[in-house]
């Protein structure tokens, strides 16, 4: 037989989120409920303006420039700019279908080394893997908010001397729902040691205490911001998202444009149109109506679960919380949420798929499994929903956890 595969792509395995939905599936077509706790999408529908936007647009037919329309771009870097004190021109920016394209693109062009924290998102390795870059994880702990930590990444800076080095960090991140604290020490260390920060910013908008912070701050010239409407804007199939390159890293911009133009051309023009309302917009209420929530019902799991079998870090923002299940009944976390799923119809996804070791009993929680439509439709403006609104709008995520905490006592 013949093979038509390259070898770095043989080694890579179809995504966790991929395996979970189908072993969900299975269960549901079986007639047993399953709490949907392994998937990562906004509940909540993209604000009306935007929508609005997108209906008078869809007659919106020519293909747009490679790096986005101008107005957009001049949008984009107008947003970015009032969040985190940064300079971005249009030229600055350039728009994607989804920021995961242009990581993909980054690591297939960059030629050098990758530093990645576990945990970190699940794409992240396989993207170094196909660009053929090697990488090197970092593993976090808890008491430094599972962020890296200034001797780590001094650590790391000696090992890889003269070295082309891009470091990734995700704050609040996707899978613990926390909150970088040392950005200042660590972007001191990627000054001092050139390395290029990717800074991804698609949940920071999710921030619960609603200030936007970003590493950006502390090394405007080395970090790349990458974000896009997916989370805070409920949007994620909409496929939109951008690179904000700081003048420095031009060779950058120019390398992510030659990638785009011989592959995805230019976004869709009707989102591009759509996105400018998104990013001009004041979208306030909408905001903090949705991280009221997403809050009151993150801090409602993490409330419940804790005990002394569950470890779990108050969520800070985004719709993630990392549970670690105190226990030596099981050999790997992919073992041990097979059994959950099995036993409780909780669906999550394994720590080793974030970078942990195989027998780190760690494991991500989504906390999106409610009609969040329904749920905004329902709330004051402005005032975080209590446990009896919970009850009522969100009762997956009630029932779920019941059944995770009855599952834990079996530890
Ligand atoms: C941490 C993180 N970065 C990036 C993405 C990709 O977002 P986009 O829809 O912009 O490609 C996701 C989506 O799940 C994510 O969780």
């Amino acid at each position: 037989m013949k093979d038509f595969t390259k070898k770095n792509i043989k080694s890579l395995k179809p995504s966790a989120t991929l395996a979970i939905n189908e072993k969900s599936k299975e269960l549901i077509s079986k007639g047993k409920k399953v709490y949907k706790f392994g998937f990562g999408q906004s509940p909540f529908p993209v604000p009306n303006s935007v929508i609005s936007a997108l209906k008078n647009n869809a007659d919106k037919k020519d293909y747009m420039p490679i790096q986005g329309s101008l107005s957009l771009r001049q949008s984009v870097a107008e947003y970015i700019n009032k969040r985190t004190s940064n300079n971005f021109s249009s030229e600055d920016i350039i728009i994607s279908p989804g920021s995961k394209e242009l990581m993909f693109l980054l690591h297939l062009g960059f030629d050098g080394e990758i530093l990645l924290p576990a945990p970190s998102w699940v794409s992240y390795e396989p993207h170094a893997i196909i660009g053929q870059n090697k990488f090197h994880w970092i593993e976090t702990s808890v008491e430094n908010n599972w962020f890296p930590t200034s001797n780590q990444l001094e650590q790391k800076a000696k090992e890889l001397k003269n070295k082309n080095i891009i470091l990734i960090l995700n704050s609040p991140n996707n899978p613990a729902g926390s909150s970088c604290k040392n950005f200042e020490e660590i972007a001191n260390i990627a000054k001092k040691n050139n390395f290029i920060i990717l800074s991804d910013e698609i949940y920071t908008e999710l921030t619960f205490n609603r200030k936007y912070n970003s590493i950006s701050k502390y090394y405007p010239e080395g970090t790349i911001i990458s974000s896009g409407l997916s989370k805070w804007c409920g949007a994620g199939g909409w496929r939109l998202g951008f690179f904000a390159v700081p003048k420095n890293l031009g060779q950058i911009l120019k390398m992510l444009k030659i990638l785009a133009s011989e592959s995805f051309t230019a976004v869709s023009s009707p989102i591009q149109a759509a996105a400018i309302e998104a990013f001009k917009g004041d979208h306030t209420e909408y905001l903090n109506s949705t991280t009221g929530i997403l809050d009151a019902v993150g801090n409602y799991v993490y409330e419940n679960l804790k005990s002394n079998k569950v470890l779990i870090q108050k969520p800070e923002g985004g719709f993630y919380l990392m549970p670690e299940f105190l226990n030596s009944k099981f050999k790997t976390s992919k073992e041990m949420c097979d059994n959950i799923l099995d036993k409780s119809g909780v669906a999550l996804l394994p720590g080793s798929d974030f970078g942990f070791k195989p027998n780190k009993m760690l494991a991500r929680l989504s906390y999106t499994d409610f009609d969040g439509k329904t749920f905004l439709q329902n709330i004051e403006s402005g005032k975080k929903p209590d446990h009896e609104k919970i009850k009522k709008f969100a009762p997956n995520i009630v029932e779920g956890t019941k059944r995770l905490i009855e599952w834990s006592k079996t530890l």
